[in-house]
């Protein structure tokens, strides 16, 4: 069938309800935790990646394996789906946009083409007069380097397309680190950020519904280590005055974006007191897998609570809960880490993504605690993880 123009329409007030099938571009880990908490509400599920041995593969009625840009392939996924949502931006909008003619998609397209590329994000974020650090888009090893030059080559080379987890990423400190990453960029656009000095990183994810009902979850403290998260807590023992103020700027930007659907904000505080932020992920976010056990309704819930256009759950923590990143470092030739070192810990649960091959910083798995206060839930989780690296080597946390 040729998708004619806008075949669908959305209908407000309309929920999806469960039994209904929901698709999700995407098979990782994001997905497949949606896909749990899918099948705990009775609903089907449908999913499209081109590995077809990804995550989500054993927790779907159907799985389709295609290309993220084959665009005809995600219209048929779509006209078998009730609505769709993405668990990666990585999804072509061309494709996004064809699976728009026959369910409703969320979030929108018009989402995706926002936060898909590095520095169409950021030029939308500062001309929302949203507060951002110091950056310059550079297309060429000569750009590259007049804009690290310009940080005093303390900076940050980030791929405008593809990163995640630190990847396409370099850390500039010197003419000569401004020359190599040139090299490997080449004449693929970038962005180059000024290095700041944080204070800590936070998160905070929003649910936003068409009619403009939104859940804004208390904000997430997050640690990283080489540009990927090492673990994360909620809610982020910070001060009330910025956890106020990190709120408000998600909301806004959620707002200006007219979003339908989650979308995590990643920001920076630094000197103690100014929020930047840092970019944005309209998914569930690994910041936020504590929500499971923190909150009254947990990240992936809400997921599908918004993209069924269906009353959005308490964001209440009930008690706080921190996880801590299972990377595949912890894996050697014998098999995984003896999980249940951490296990006999009380309180701690893990968290598996059935990844077939582990790989030195490939994310396989989390724990997770609960205790009384962030900062113990903190200490559980890292030591629950501590008496596994004591087994593998060390692993920097
Ligand atoms: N301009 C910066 N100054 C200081 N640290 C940064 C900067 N940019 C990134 N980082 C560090 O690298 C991490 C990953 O960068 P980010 O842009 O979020 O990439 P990714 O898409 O891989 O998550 C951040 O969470 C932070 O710890
Ligand atoms: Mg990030």
């Amino acid at each position: 069938m040729t998708p004619g123009p806008q075949r669908f329409k959305p209908r407000h007030g309309n929920p999806i309800l469960p039994g209904s099938t929901l698709g999700i571009l995407g098979g990782g880990q994001l997905g497949r935790m949606m896909a749990l908490a899918a099948r705990s509400m009775g609903y089907r599920v449908h999913s499209l990646d081109p590995d077809p041995h990804c995550p989500i593969r054993a927790l779907v009625d159907r799985l389709v394996t295609a290309s993220f840009t084959d665009s005809q392939a995600a219209g048929r996924f779509a006209q078998e789906c009730a609505a769709v949502t993405i668990e990666i931006e990585k999804i072509a909008t061309s494709s996004l946009a064809q699976a728009a003619q026959y369910a409703p998609v969320r979030p929108g397209v018009e989402v995706l083409f926002v936060v898909q590329d590095r520095a169409r994000q950021k030029d939308w974020l500062a001309r929302h007069a949203f507060p951002l650090g110091d950056w310059k888009a550079a297309e060429s090893p000569e750009t590259l380097r007049g804009a690290a030059a310009a940080f005093g080559f303390d900076c940050y080379v980030k791929s405008c397309q593809d990163g995640y987890d630190g990847r396409c990423q370099f850390r500039i400190r010197s003419q000569a680190d401004a020359g190599a990453a040139g090299s490997t960029m080449g004449d693929r656009p970038v962005v180059v950020e000024k290095a700041l000095e944080i204070t800590a990183e936070l998160s905070v994810l929003v649910a936003r519904r068409s009619m403009g009902q939104i859940a804004i979850y208390p904000p997430a403290l997050n640690h990283h280590v080489e540009g990927i998260l090492r673990w994360a807590v909620i809610p982020a023992p910070l001060p009330q005055g910025i956890l106020v103020q990190a709120q408000d700027i998600a909301r806004g930007i959620a707002e200006a974006l007219a979003l339908e659907g989650l979308l995590t904000v990643e920001m920076f505080l630094v000197h103690g007191e100014r929020l930047l932020v840092n970019e944005l992920a309209p998914r569930p976010h690994n910041s936020y897998h504590a929500s499971e056990q923190a909150c009254a309704t947990s990240q992936f819930e809400q997921a599908l609570r918004v993209i069924c256009d269906l009353p959005l759950g308490s964001v209440e923590v009930v008690r706080p809960a921190a996880i801590v990143n299972l990377l595949g470092d912890l894996w050697d030739h014998n098999g995984p880490p003896q999980f249940s070192a951490a296990l006999d810990l009380p309180g701690v649960r893990l968290h598996l993504y059935d990844k077939q091959i582990p790989r030195p910083r490939r994310k396989m798995g989390h724990l997770s605690a609960l205790a009384q206060t962030p900062e113990k839930a903190i200490e559980k989780v890292r030591e629950a993880h501590q008496r596994l690296t004591q087994q593998a080597g060390n692993v920097e946390y």
